[in-house]
């Protein structure tokens, strides 16, 4: 192995938005040369909750295969994978599971507060509640040694290392220890000023909508909820409109000139949003354009999901046979 390896992934249940670049693609376009890179597009994560409606899995791995290419992925460098179609990873889940306790499953903070918000009516499913076993088995079967990924999913890495520590103490050294990447962004908050984007909340901008979408998303986001009129002095720091312009207006003049009329009570929210829409608009245009001229070659992109599978495939049953070589289950019958 000559360059290590990146593994990181999304489940497909809708487009990419904001909070995704920020928090992961980012950084997996900037390290894309430097690292042998392979994208999960987690199916099989997508189905513990939504086992319910199959069906828009098939779409939506298209759509994040697209966001993928439109940001910037190059697809000669990075492969896009298919967790369905590794079955390999199904196997080591379920050797994996005989590492982990369930009390340690109990205090996995992120596993805790999506079982509180998604609210499951008929008792919380088994498959959900061990997907971090399952995204350990993602991780590892690839080897990598380094996950990009939004604050959300450290508790997922840690998972993940704890496994590969008990699993290399008690059978041999075969898996290795991989550590998380955070964007520059800690937590990009939705456009309603709440915690994160979020696709429930209906609070994402996404990285492939229209113009107008994204200046009727700017224009009815949050602000300071104890100004009432534009000449009352305003709060900058936790207000989402300022959160957005630091991250995304590349002007940081214009930013520190706006952030200075706004503590001033000399500039209304409209003015705020329409320089954030303008910014947030030239940043989105040329993903846009090249989500729009990708979209129109389906066949060349199931293509390279399809090779991209194939060459994941090949690691993970590469992983597969070491993992059972040393578990000493590699029979020869
Ligand atoms: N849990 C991740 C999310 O919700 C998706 C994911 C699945 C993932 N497998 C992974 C992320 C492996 C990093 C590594 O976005």
């Amino acid at each position: 192995m000559t360059r290590k390896r990146i593994l990181t992934g999304d489940r497909p249940t809708g487009p990419l938005h904001l909070g995704h670049y920020v928090g992961s693609l980012q950084n997996r376009v900037r390290l894309q040369d430097e690292y042998e890179t392979y994208l999960l597009i987690a199916d099989v994560q997508a189905l513990t909750d939504n086992f319910e409606h199959p069906e828009k899995l098939e779409a939506n791995i298209f759509e994040v295969a697209l966001d993928y290419l439109a940001v910037g992925l190059d697809p000669e460098k990075v492969q896009f994978v298919v967790q369905s179609m590794v079955p390999e990873l199904t196997e080591l889940t379920i050797y994996f599971m005989n590492l982990v306790t369930v009390a340690t499953l109990e205090r996995n903070p992120t596993l805790k507060e999506e079982i509180k918000q998604k609210n499951f009516t008929k008792g919380l499913p088994v498959g959900f509640y061990t997907y971090p076993i399952s995204q350990a088995a993602d991780i590892t079967i690839f080897k990598a040694h380094l996950v990009p990924v939004g604050e959300d999913q450290l508790p997922m890495i840690e998972q993940s290392r704890e496994i590969v520590r008990r699993f290399n103490r008690l059978y041999d050294r075969v898996l290795v220890e991989p550590k998380a990447l955070l964007g520059g962004v800690a937590r990009l908050p939705g456009t309603d000023g709440g915690g994160k984007m979020s696709k429930s909340i209906g609070n994402c901008i996404y990285l492939g909508d229209s113009s107008e979408t994204v200046r009727k998303r700017v224009m009815s986001m949050y602000t300071d909820p104890t100004r009432i009129r534009p000449t009352d002095p305003g709060h900058v720091e936790g207000n989402p409109v300022f959160t957005y312009h630091d991250v995304f207006n590349p002007d940081k003049a214009e930013v520190e000139e706006l952030k200075d009329r706004y503590r001033k009570g000399a500039v209304g929210d409209v003015e705020v949003k329409e320089r954030l829409f303008k910014a947030l608009d030239e940043f989105l245009t040329p993903i846009r354009e090249r989500r729009i001229e990708f979209a129109s070659k389906p066949e060349w992109v199931k293509e390279i999901i399809v090779e991209g599978t194939r060459k994941g495939r090949a690691i993970a049953q590469d992983t597969m046979a070491e993992v059972r070589t040393a578990m000493k289950i590699s029979y020869k019958l």
